[in-house]
């Protein structure tokens, strides 16, 4: 036997207990004749005390050395109320040392002096640091309730293949060669979309999978080339039971993992969403919606503004104090090229009733008080104001909406603020390519009220799209699917697909839509993100055992990587041709 407890589980009602742990030494310190060893694994620290006949070999630990003690559990003198082990410790009477361990390049702390790229390359160490472990436990929560919740409701957990053919999700395919089939490739799933359909064309009509997807995309803080999915799909469904069916999965999460009632869920269609906040994903955390005061803001006389298809203005509320400086710094904020601003105009509503704004050469106090009362503001608070045209001015406001929510604390990461956004547009205009691209997928159905619009106004068609949002974080998206062949086939053709590369594409799908489709839909959840966002987090990659870094390698494993050329050859791959290219 290693250890009759882990180092988590000792208190004092087990003072005098004779005892076996094992583990990792954290720290030593030496006090007088005595030497005292922080002992942890996974469960937690437990203080360990070795006495005049063990202090030689105690005082050879070295950090992150394996170790098993034996001992007696009694009482510290001087308590750490910090940890749950913290009013104990164990007087040592032998000592084995499992394994010795090299200095290890950062300390192995909650607080650690290693930098990123040296982290992720001993990726093994800081993995058992404490907030990493905490994240992989909320994740392993997480998958478990995800799993009791969609089994109670009858889903169905199915896998689909990892190697396919594309699948149009909108990024790049990673793909993998075949040696049995050369000059061929497989692709990797960017989602298992296509099966999941099909399944629901078996007849498996409550179906989900949590999935790895592959995208070969520019990272970010919220990306991954490999991510997880919580994949589903139902049959005989509407949108309406889709989201009550993820509403609930969320509610439940939200219970059983954090013990938060959320009793809000929101919805709001993409327009709404786009006119009042300028994003399709929302921060409903905190209000500072868009106003638009054309109306009151043009032909006084500032060029600007006359000039502009939109004049939108939000109120910073209690701000009219802000300095000169604090003001230059918002100006600067929206001249970044990231945002892209010409400029920002503001206007302060003093105390006193008063207005002072930065185009006090073109409107009075009257002027100002309209459009003060055409926003909302009251005495106390800053209109900020942006213009020109209206889809360009609405992503810069966002922008700075944001910014001001997280300079004035009102982005809380303990508050969470879920919101369905449906409705979105089926279709959207592609300038690289010149051609309308399917906005979620081209799965996804249109609206049966604007089918019409196909042919005249096809980017004003909506689709049974939606998104899950929470916390300004898109967290999943879905629709309603089409399920026959024609509008299928219709569909393809919008997207400036002809018939032959539909049919090599996604013959098999619209074949298997010949045999009893039923109606269909479903959503997937981005399954790191929602971890993130449970656990505070913006960036997703401590809550991934194995993630990549910013140029999506593995510097741990030191990957991509070159391959022999053995294996080129058995794969058919001629490298040299392609660098010769
Ligand atoms: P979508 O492309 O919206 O939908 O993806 C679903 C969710 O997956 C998460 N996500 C990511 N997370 C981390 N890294 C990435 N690179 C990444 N890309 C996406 C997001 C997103 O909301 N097949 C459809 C779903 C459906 O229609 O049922 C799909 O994949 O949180």
């Amino acid at each position: 036997m290693y250890r009759s407890h882990t180092n988590g589980e000792l208190r004092i009602e087990n003072i005098n207990n004779e005892v076996t742990l094992a583990g990792w030494i954290q720290k030593t310190r030496e006090l007088g004749a005595m030497t005292f060893a922080d002992l942890r694994d996974r469960y937690g620290i437990t203080q360990l005390v070795f006495g005049e006949e063990l202090l030689q070999v105690a005082k050879e630990l070295g950090r992150e050395d394996v170790v098993q003690v034996k001992g007696k559990v009694i009482e510290r003198e001087s308590k750490n109320k910090k940890i749950p082990t913290g009013e104990i410790e164990i007087e040592v009477t032998e000592l084995t040392v499992l394994n010795k361990s090299k200095t290890p390049p950062f300390t192995i702390e909650d607080e650690t002096d290693g930098g990123e790229e040296l982290r992720m390359q001993y990726r093994y160490l800081d993995l058992r640091r404490k907030p990493l472990q905490d994240a992989l436990k909320l994740r392993h929560r997480l998958s478990i309730e995800v799993r009791k919740y969609l089994d109670s409701i009858d889903f169905f957990e199915i896998e689909t293949p990892y190697l396919i053919k594309s699948t149009p999700e909108g990024a790049r395919d990673f793909v993998v060669p075949s040696r049995m089939n050369p000059t061929q490739f497989y692709a990797l799933p960017q989602s298992p979309q296509t099966f999941k359909q099909l399944l629901m064309v078996s007849g498996y009509d409550r179906y989900y999978q949590i999935v790895r997807c592959f995208r070969d995309e520019d990272l970010r803080a919220d990306r991954q080339p490999e991510f997880t999915q919580i994949d589903c799909e139902m049959a005989f469904v509407d949108q309406e039971d889709v989201l009550n069916t993820f509403e609930g999965m969320v509610t439940h999460l939200f219970k059983t993992v954090k013990n938060i009632e959320l009793t809000d869920f929101p919805r709001m269609d993409y327009a709404q969403a786009m006119e009042q906040y300028g994003s399709d994903k929302p921060d409903i955390r905190f209000g500072m919606t868009f106003n638009y005061i054309n109306e009151v803001a043009q032909n006084k006389g500032f060029q600007i503004f006359d000039d502009a298809e939109s004049v939108i203005a939000i109120v910073a509320e209690d701000c009219s104090t802000y300095t000169r400086k604090e003001l230059d710094k918002l100006v600067d904020f929206v001249k970044r090229p990231q945002v892209g601003a010409k400029g920002l105009i503001y206007a302060k509503y003093n105390e006193d009733g008063t207005f002072k704004s930065s185009v006090d050469k073109f409107y009075n106090q009257d002027d100002l008080k309209a459009w003060a009362d055409k926003c909302g503001a009251k005495p106390g608070d800053l209109i900020l104001v942006l213009s020109g045209d209206k889809a360009t001015t609405q992503n810069q406001m966002n922008t700075l909406r944001l910014h001001l929510g997280d300079e004035l604390g009102l982005r809380n990461p303990n508050e969470y603020a879920p919101l369905w956004v449906y409705d979105f547009p089926l279709l959207e205009w592609d300038e690289d390519t010149a051609r309308y691209h399917a906005m979620h997928h081209p799965f996804t159905s249109p609206k049966k009220e604007d089918m019409h619009l196909l042919d005249t106004k096809p980017g004003e068609v909506r689709a049974n799209a939606y998104d899950l949002v929470l916390n300004g974080t898109e967290i999943g998206g879905g629709s309603i699917r089409i399920h026959d062949k024609e509008t299928q086939a219709l569909m393809f053709k919008h997207l400036g697909f002809t018939e032959e590369e539909a049919k090599a594409q996604f013959g098999f799908l619209m074949n298997a839509f010949e045999y009893g489709a039923p109606p269909h839909g479903g959503i997937a959840l981005g399954f790191d993100r929602l971890c993130a966002l449970f656990g505070g987090q913006e960036t997703i990659r401590d809550f991934i055992a194995f993630p990549k870094n910013n140029s999506g390698r593995d510097v741990m494993i030191d990957s991509p990587s070159a391959i022999s050329d053995e294996q080129l050859d058995e794969l058919n791959i001629d490298i040299k041709a392609v660098e010769a290219q």
